[in-house]
């Protein structure tokens, strides 16, 4: 694109941004008066990583609404992340999904203490050395936290520049090549983020607004966003598996899970159901339909009374279970108990 052009994209971009971007996020405000009373001593680069992370595979909404905020009082700096207790990060990470994120975390604040002072580093190459942090995360720490003149390519903003430049499989190799080609060097921060909520709010996925879009008289796709990029399939795996509440004394048998599902994560015992033998004594709650990762799951749940505990499960009441890092799948198959 030529130097004229990109000049009045970046221009357009900016001032869309003004008017219509999310400009309140908390996690865009860390700094100066518009930061929220109960972020005022959380780091500008810490509050940006945390948000990052839970903004990988979880939705503004809920990020803000439930997940953020509470972390952030529990884990207020790489210090505390770096000494919690592996159950209790899991426990402020329940419902986010994707748990090997949160043991990423622990071990990057760790990785920050021993290699960079206890802070985390503002240099690409440095950020990019730490457990769960990948080029766009760097990326993102950088120009969101330390005000590095950087660009970077996460989904949105791959969706937004595959449309621009009509591109129908491109490499982040193209993707990071065309976005460091627009970035805005005098507003390296509102660029970036105006990027993120174009992909969110005007270049989305289905039905884009291409009407209402300010970057519309450069767009090489317009005409047929829904080419650019091509979808990828997922491939998702149906898998049925058979729950169950085995109840000792009004305690819970669980289950910390060690394989890649729920990695970390407690559970109640289950099994597939095509490798599980069902008793006269198992009596059938319900199922109910649970999608994880790219896992497509049908859970059936029952409920044994057992006469004898069982040594090769942990045994929690319902007010232990409380505390307890339970991945969500067990906290919908607990709802089917009427106590
Ligand atoms: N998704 C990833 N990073 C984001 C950010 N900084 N603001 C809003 N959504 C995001």
């Amino acid at each position: 694109m030529q130097k004229q052009s990109i000049e009045k994209l970046q221009k357009n971009l900016l001032l869309w941004y003004e008017e219509k971007g999310r400009k309140d996020l908390p996690w865009r405000n860390l700094q100066g008066e518009n930061c929220d009373e109960r972020l005022k001593h959380i780091s500008r680069p810490y509050g940006v990583y945390i948000s990052e992370i839970m903004l990988q595979q979880t939705q503004v909404k809920s990020v803000l609404e439930r997940f953020y905020f509470p972390f952030l009082e529990k884990f207020p700096n790489l210090k505390a992340l770096a000494y919690a207790n592996e159950e209790e990060l899991l426990k402020a990470w329940q419902g986010l999904g994707y748990y090997t994120r949160a043991r990423n975390l622990k071990k990057a604040a760790l990785e920050c203490i021993e290699q960079f002072e206890g802070k985390l580093p503002k240099d690409l190459k440095s950020l990019r050395k730490l457990s769960g942090i990948g080029a766009y995360t760097a990326g993102a720490i950088a120009c969101f936290g330390y005000d590095e003149k950087v660009s970077f390519v996460d989904a949105n903003i791959r969706r937004v520049l595959s449309r621009l430049f009509a591109l129908e499989n491109p490499s982040m190799q193209e993707l990071e090549h065309n976005a460091k080609e627009l970035l805005n060097l005098n507003y390296a921060f509102d660029h970036n983020q105006a990027l993120l909520d174009m992909g969110a709010l005007v270049c989305v996925s289905k039905n884009p607004k291409c009407g209402i879009c300010p970057l519309y008289d450069f767009c090489q796709g317009k005409f047929n966003p829904e080419l650019y990029p091509r979808a990828k399939k997922i491939l998702y795996q149906n898998m049925n598996f058979n729950l169950f509440l085995f109840e000792f004394e009004k305690q819970f048998a669980i289950q910390k899970s060690y394989d890649k599902l729920y990695k970390g994560m407690y559970n109640f015992p289950y099994f597939k159901e095509d490798e599980c033998k069902l008793s006269q004594n198992m009596h059938f709650l319900g199922e109910f339909k649970h999608a994880y990762t790219k896992y497509k799951l049908k859970i059936k749940v029952y409920h044994q009374i057992l006469k004898e505990k069982n040594e090769n499960y942990e045994f929690k009441s319902l007010k232990q279970l409380q505390n307890t890092a339970l991945s969500v799948l067990s906290l919908k198959a607990l709802d089917l108990m009427k106590f």
